[in-house]
């Protein structure tokens, strides 16, 4: 029997999910099943058509083939890709390595345990909305934190905690607090600067300060008898 080996067919069925990859294939002008060699590490699914190589003697075992080129890519690079999409994975020669899937319209997937991202300088993130949702905590530490919203910022919690070690300023045209069981203001200087509305009973040290306090007077010099003034008219 002559040796199989080194016929070209190409591929006609997609791996048949067997113990070991199968895919079927056209060569010399028969339909055939075969085994398709793969890379140690790298499996691919061979689309229709695709380009293959018969690699033993009994011409059972296939390797499929690319002469397809990723463009832009220099001398000495390697890149990992996607004929079919053009998504890639670029080992540059600037040392970068580029992961690219929106040149085929698709979203990069991690799924594990732990994401842990170790950067010496910076991590800069640029997208339309983001979005970390966290079962639990969310911590972030760090010298400065800042937060610019166009429109606006909505912290949403069961308890919130602000902390400064030096101040803490919040500048609004208009403020409002809503607390619906206590607000305390504790420092050791508070000042209220402008005109100031007060609604409501108003104590100082446990003392009727407000529009309903009054006054006692004690009899005058002469033994008489004073009224007491009423309070606040
Ligand atoms: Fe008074």
């Amino acid at each position: 029997m002559p040796s199989l080996r080194n016929l070209w067919g190409r591929i006609t069925g997609k791996d048949a999910n067997e113990h070991f990859p199968k895919q079927q294939g056209k060569a010399l002008g028969a339909l055939g099943d075969f085994l398709s060699a793969q890379p140690y590490g790298l499996y691919a699914n061979l689309p229709q058509g695709q380009l293959f190589k018969v690699i033993d003697e009994d011409g059972r075992v296939i390797l499929g083939l690319t002469v397809e080129r990723k463009d832009n890519v220099e001398q000495n690079e390697v890149t990992l890709w996607h004929p079919g999409t053009g998504t890639n994975i670029h080992f540059k020669n600037s040392g970068n390595l580029d992961i690219d899937t929106a040149v085929g319209n698709g979203d990069i997937n991690i799924n594990t345990v732990n994401a842990n991202l170790t950067a010496s300088e910076d991590v800069n993130v640029t997208c339309k909305n983001a979005d970390i949702i966290a079962s639990d905590d969310v911590d972030v530490t760090c010298n400065n934190a800042s937060v610019t919203a166009a429109l606006k910022a909505d912290v949403n919690s069961d308890t919130s905690t602000v902390t400064c070690l030096t101040s803490l300023a919040v500048v609004a045209p208009v403020m409002t607090f809503v607390a619906t069981t206590s607000l305390t203001f504790t420092s050791a200087l508070t000042s209220f600067v402008g005109p100031t509305m007060f609604t409501g009973a108003m104590t100082n040290n446990g003392k009727n300060v407000g529009d309903t306090h009054g006054h006692t007077q004690a009899n005058d010099s002469g033994g008489n008898t004073e009224a007491n003034t009423g309070g606040v008219v």
